[in-house]
């Protein structure tokens, strides 16, 4: 069954350890993850994009796939089918298809309207259980084609939207999606510091998970940090994996790929991202 990211996270706030959000785009994505959670006893956040839901055909076709699958891989451990980055109009979308947690990704607008439209968020997601995570100060680089330049949010705005009742935060740190430039100046643990500081228990998010150093990420949860969203670093390895075994040739003799043994050294090297980031953020055995 689905739960709200809501409890996993406060836990893992207090635990001092971190959930891991991965981004689903298919059917053998998420059966890689959901496994390697149950394997590892995680809790573990399945993160959708808006591009990665029209992709899958709607938001009703992956709740649908997700609870089947939870229930026929006898998965146990507590997941969350969360939104990420939604608009107010996607939000009401996967709240009303059986999402059980939605980012409203306000961070583009005035900080009046971020507050107005959280609120309304917060109140339909509530009604139904469903956990809401909000954005303050935006993440730099490219997510489905919107491009961002990483700021560092101001931990007053921070606190204002912590208190409309959401159940997580992100907030820009200097953090970006996608790979880090050479030049990059690492995350701003003064900013993070000081929006801990103001909003206490909230669990905070740390969006742009690939490529930050393990020292960074465990520092990161040592200031409240408690969900780190991974995508590009899934993306990547199952490019590899799947190039490797497409110019080895495997083709059975000229007949074309078999669509399944084609996808499964991708799938087996997302299992093997997952499970060294659930080991960095230390929710192995938290389930
Ligand atoms: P990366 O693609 O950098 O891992 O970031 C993922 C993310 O933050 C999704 O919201």
């Amino acid at each position: 069954m689905l739960v709200s990211a809501k409890e996993m996270l406060d836990k893992a706030k207090a635990g001092h350890y971190a959930v891991g959000q991965f981004n689903i785009n298919n059917l053998e994505w998420t059966k890689a993850i959901l496994l390697t959670a149950q394997e590892c006893n995680s809790p573990v956040i399945l993160g959708v994009s808006e591009g990665a839901g029209k992709y899958m055909t709607g938001y009703k076709t992956i709740v649908g796939m997700v609870n089947g699958m939870i229930e026929e891989l006898g998965i146990t451990v507590p997941v969350a089918l969360h939104l990420d980055h939604g608009s107010f109009d996607h939000c009401v979308k996967c709240i009303d298809a059986g999402f059980s947690s939605v980012m409203f990704d306000g961070s583009h607008f005035s900080i009046e309207e971020n507050v107005e439209k959280t609120k309304e968020i917060v109140a339909l997601a509530h009604a139904k259980g469903v956990s809401v995570e909000a954005e303050v100060g935006s993440i730099g680089g490219e997510e489905d084609g919107v491009v961002g330049a990483g700021e560092c949010a101001d931990p007053k705005e921070c606190k204002a939207i912590s208190d409309l009742g959401i159940d997580f935060l992100a907030a820009g740190i200097g953090n970006i999606h996608g790979k880090y430039p050479e030049n990059w100046a690492g995350l701003s643990f003064e900013t993070l510091d000081a929006i801990q500081q103001l909003t206490g228990d909230m669990p905070l998010v740390l969006h742009g998970g690939t490529g930050i150093p393990t020292e960074m990420i465990q520092k990161a949860i040592s200031l409240g940090v408690a969900k780190i969203n991974v995508n590009t670093e899934c993306q990547l390895s199952f490019a590899a994996a799947t190039r490797e075994y497409i110019e080895a040739g495997k083709d059975q003799q000229g007949k074309g790929f078999d669509p399944r043994k084609l996808l499964a050294p991708g799938t087996e090297a997302i299992k093997a991202t997952v499970k060294e980031k659930m080991e960095i953020f230390g929710s192995v055995g938290k389930a």
